[in-house]
Parts: structure tokens; sequence; C-alpha cells
């Protein structure tokens, strides 16, 4: 395994995935993403979660008597899955890296999440990431490829109290995606690429970009400002989220952006 997809690794073994939704201001994108994807759900299909984390999306992909490989680099988190979905007969669960799929065939699945990797790969690495998902991928389905973009964690780490990034790292990280000192933690194996440079991977491959929106918009930055909303409140927040989430506009500033591409 390459160093950097070591650190990758490292970094979800030791890591709370399965916590990740547990605030209702975070389960936004959870709940929005489900939103967006269910209209691509196969019917009694094979759909690849190919960084599956602790299978928050498991369930939802499993409607539909839809067969789901659910996949993942950590140890960690896969034995989470096991422990949760193990019983499941429509459930597959394989430790793998999403960089080598070859486990599978071309043109076996009729939907793939890949929603993980690309947060951590950069140029040439994406690019075959994106290229393996691609030839899993049957003709005419689709792959929803998850991304963070980098204007939103300029934003984010810009006199951070927490993280304590300085001030000219965290503008090297607005340009490249990247912080270039050594860093322990997620700031030290992620990358955060730009909406233009995701859709410029994809125009790579015979591909159809279908849709191409954020989940969250800009909330990552504010959850303070909404932290006494109710959930009613919350509620008509989401929907707001969800109604403008393919404004290209927003792409840049946004927390998290789904490509959504098509196989020709
Ligand atoms: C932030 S979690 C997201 C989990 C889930 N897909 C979701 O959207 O909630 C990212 C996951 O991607 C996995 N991951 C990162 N790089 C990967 C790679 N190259 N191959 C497979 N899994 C990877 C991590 O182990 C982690 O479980």
């Amino acid at each position: 395994m390459n160093k950097e997809i070591a650190k990758v690794k490292k970094y979800y073994d030791e890591g709370d995935e399965e916590l990740r939704f547990s605030d209702p201001r975070k389960k936004i994108e959870y709940i929005n993403t489900c939103e967006i994807v269910k209209k691509y759900l196969p019917i009694q299909g094979e759909i690849l979660d190919c960084a599956c984390g602790t299978g928050a999306y498991i369930e939802f992909l499993m409607q539909n008597n839809n067969k789901v490989y659910a996949s993942d680099l950590s140890d960690r988190n896969i034995a989470i899955v096991t422990d949760r979905f193990g019983q499941h007969n429509n459930l597959i669960i394989r430790n793998d890296n999403a960089l080598d799929l070859s486990v599978y065939p071309d043109n076996k699945f009729d939907l793939i999440l890949c929603m993980g990797p690309f947060y951590h790969l950069k140029s040439d690495l994406l690019k075959k990431c994106m290229q393996e998902c691609i030839r899993v991928l049957k003709k005419d389905s689709i792959a929803v490829c998850a991304y963070m973009p980098r204007q939103f964690v300029m934003w984010n780490l810009i006199n951070n109290p927490v993280y304590k990034i300085s001030f000219e790292e965290v503008m090297g990280l607005a340009e490249n995606g990247y912080l270039k000192s050594r860093q322990s933690g997620f700031w030290g194996c992620s990358y955060f690429s730009t909406p233009q440079e995701m859709l410029d991977i994809a125009n790579q491959f015979e591909v159809e970009v279908v849709e191409h929106c954020s989940v969250d918009l800009e909330l990552g930055n504010f959850y303070d400002k909404v932290k006494d909303l109710s959930n009613e409140e919350l509620e008509v927040l989401r929907k707001y989220i969800l109604k403008h989430s393919s404004n290209k506009y927003c792409l840049a500033s946004s927390k998290h952006n789904l490509l959504i591409i098509k196989k020709l």
C-alpha cells in the first residue's frame, strides 16, 4: 500500500466515523444525499458502495431488493459494518482500496457510490480511482462521486481555534488543495479539489455529467449559528439547501459536493 493511502487508512482506523451523522445538523448531509441519489437506485440491481465507512448508506441502498457490495479501506470500519449488517444475504462486505477494484469484472454494477476516496486522492490517483469506478460500472449506469471543495476549507481553517494552522498554510491549501506541512489526522491526509478539476477529470472519460450539486452548501462553516434551531427549523433549512443544491455558483464554497456521472 502506498504511503499516502496508508496515512488515510490510519486516520480512519483511529476514528469514530459511526458518530458522523449523530448530530442533526450534520445529518442534513446524509438526508440530502439520499434525496438526490434515490432517483438513481436500481431495482434488483447490483450496487457498489466503495468507501462505505461504517455503513451509513447500506440500508438505503438495499431497498428495491438490490444486492450491495460494501467495501472500505479501514479495517475498523469494515468490522463495524460486519457487526451491524453481516447477517444480510444481499450484502457482500469487503476490505478493499477503491484504487484497485480488480476483484470485479468490467461493466458489473448498476450504481456506484464513491463517497470518501476523493477526499484524499490527488491528481493521478484521483483520476485512477474515477477510472476504476467507471470500468466496473455498466453502460448507462450512474456513479456518484463525492468531493470536498477547497474554498470551503479555507474559510473553515482561517483562524480556527482548534486546528491552529498558520495563515500561510491555509492559503497554500486554498491554492493547492492540501497542506504542505506534515500534519497528523485528517488535515495531513486530505485533498480538496475544485468543481472544475472534478469536471475536467470526468470529461477525460466516456461519461455524461448528469448532476453536479452540493448536499450541504456552506452549512459546515456555520454549525454554531444553527445550534439552537429546533428540529422543525433544521428541516426547513435542509429543504432550502436541497432546493438550491444544484446552484453552480455555490459549488466552490460548499462542504460536500456530488459529481454524478453516467457511463456512456
Ligand atoms: C468520511 S467517510 C465516508 C463514509 C461514507 N461513504 C459516507 O459518505 O458517509 C470516508 C470513508 O472512505 C474510506 N476511504 C478513503 N479512501 C479510501 C480508498 N482509497 N479506498 C476505500 N475506502 C477509502 C475511509 O476508510 C472512510 O471509511
